[in-house]
């Protein structure tokens, strides 16, 4: 779906050039069609199974993706009052909605208790007797899960690592198993669902495997018949050559062989696997800048755009718009104009011809992009396109600078 098509680069139909000149850069865009196939590959991997798929809304909120996303049937897994209002605005049912996060407020949980959501994930005691108290006030009775820290290390990136035990996500087995046992004295919730969520951008099912064994350790020690197991997300994508996409079709069979065992429903709350590869940041090269041991090339986004690089160390592949035949440049590295030296993207050895004011195209940003861009030195928020049947919309106004300056 975005691909070179001769030496242009293309997102569906679209050359993307064209969609440069006519709006301010940098911008972010995305393939309408590549986020169906992406969900659409996820539901056949896992047919079997007929799992729930609860969109992970914190990788890409935009309202118009959310929209798309149910309409293909998808629910919501939601981390704070804010994102759960945007998927019932965007018509998600509160039965196929998820509430996860180590610091739900008593504003957020008031409202997913309200809203009825099929689960809240919840993940100390002081939170599930917090929600047990709300719920008595509003004289219901709460559905909720409970998130395992299985301790379980997902070989990803350590600031995206959250099953281990050093992580403050979820309850240790121990933990987990005397929270079971002393439930009854919560009157105003019921346990519905065991959750995971080991980490993201994991590119080996073993980690997965590993854990659906601590869930068999714990339902067995806690005699529990759980009505959900929610595993999570974390499914890797491959951001360059060296890694590649993680095949699932094996522990798909696992998870199959599981639900019939345990006669549970499965949830799971992708999230970069279905938005990760259908975005592109578009920018444009401001100045090249020759210094002793390389050239920076200073391009108009920064890291307030687009953050992973800054945030994480994460690699995300560079291109020209237009690709020139041959690579010429040497030792070069793309940099943003934020003042933080941490404000740089990819370099490379070798790279295709460029020069200041041709365009290029950051890969792979559709999840913890645009999510993740701020007003840093007072820069306003790029702006989201979409290209969806062969029409370019504009599915968020790139902020103005009026906006951001008044009080
Ligand atoms: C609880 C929870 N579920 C799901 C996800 C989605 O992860 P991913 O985008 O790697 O699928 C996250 C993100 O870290 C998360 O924290």
């Amino acid at each position: 779906m975005i691909n070179y098509r001769g030496n242009k680069l293309s997102v569906e139909n679209k050359y993307v050039l064209k969609i440069a000149k006519n709006n301010q850069t940098p911008f972010y865009l995305y393939s309408a069609k590549a986020i169906k196939d992406n969900f659409e590959q996820f539901c056949r991997v896992f047919k079997k199974i007929n799992p729930l798929i609860c969109f992970s809304v914190k990788s890409n909120s935009n309202p118009k993706i959310l929209r798309i996303l149910k309409g293909l049937g998808a629910g919501a897994d939601v981390v704070s009052g804010g994102e759960l209002l945007k998927v019932l605005n965007a018509g998600i049912s509160p039965k196929k909605i998820v509430f996860s996060g180590v610091g739900k407020s008593t504003d957020e949980l008031k409202m997913a208790i309200k809203r009825k959501i099929l689960l809240i994930n919840a993940e100390s005691y002081s939170e599930i007797a917090l929600i047990n108290k709300l719920s008595k006030s509003s004289k219901r009775k709460t559905s909720i899960g409970l998130r395992l820290n299985p301790d379980i290390d997902a070989k990803t990136l350590g600031k995206i690592s959250t099953g281990r035990a050093v992580d403050k996500f979820g309850l240790s087995r121990k933990k987990l198993i005397e929270v079971c046992k002393n439930l009854k004295e919560f009157k105003h919730i019921e346990l519905n669902s065991l959750s995971v969520h080991i980490g993201s951008q994991i590119l080996s099912d073993i980690p997965f495997k590993k854990t659906l064994k601590v869930i068999e350790e714990i339902i067995r020690k806690t005699k529990t018949h759980f009505k959900f197991i929610d595993l999570g997300g974390g499914f890797g994508i491959s951001y360059s050559s060296k890694e590649k996409r993680i095949k699932l079709n094996n522990y798909s069979n696992l998870v199959n062989k599981f639900k019939k065992k345990y006669n549970c429903n499965i949830i799971f709350e992708p999230g970069r696997a279905i938005i990760g590869n259908t975005g592109i940041l578009v920018s444009k090269i401001q100045y090249i800048k020759n210094s002793i041991s390389k050239s920076f090339v200073i391009i108009d986004a920064g890291m307030n755009d687009f953050m992973r690089p800054a945030l994480y160390g994460a690699y995300h592949s560079i291109v020209p718009l237009i690709k020139s035949k041959s690579q010429s440049m040497k030792n070069l590295e793309f940099v943003g104009p934020i003042c933080e030296t941490s404000c740089k993207f990819s370099s490379y050895k070798k790279y295709y011809k460029i020069k200041e004011e041709d365009y290029v195209a950051i890969l792979d940003v559709g999840a913890y992009g645009s999510v993740l861009s701020s007003n840093y030195n007072t820069k306003p928020l790029p702006a989201e396109i979409l290209i969806d049947k062969n029409h370019v919309k504009i599915i968020r106004k790139r902020q103005s600078l009026s906006e951001i300056i008044k009080n």
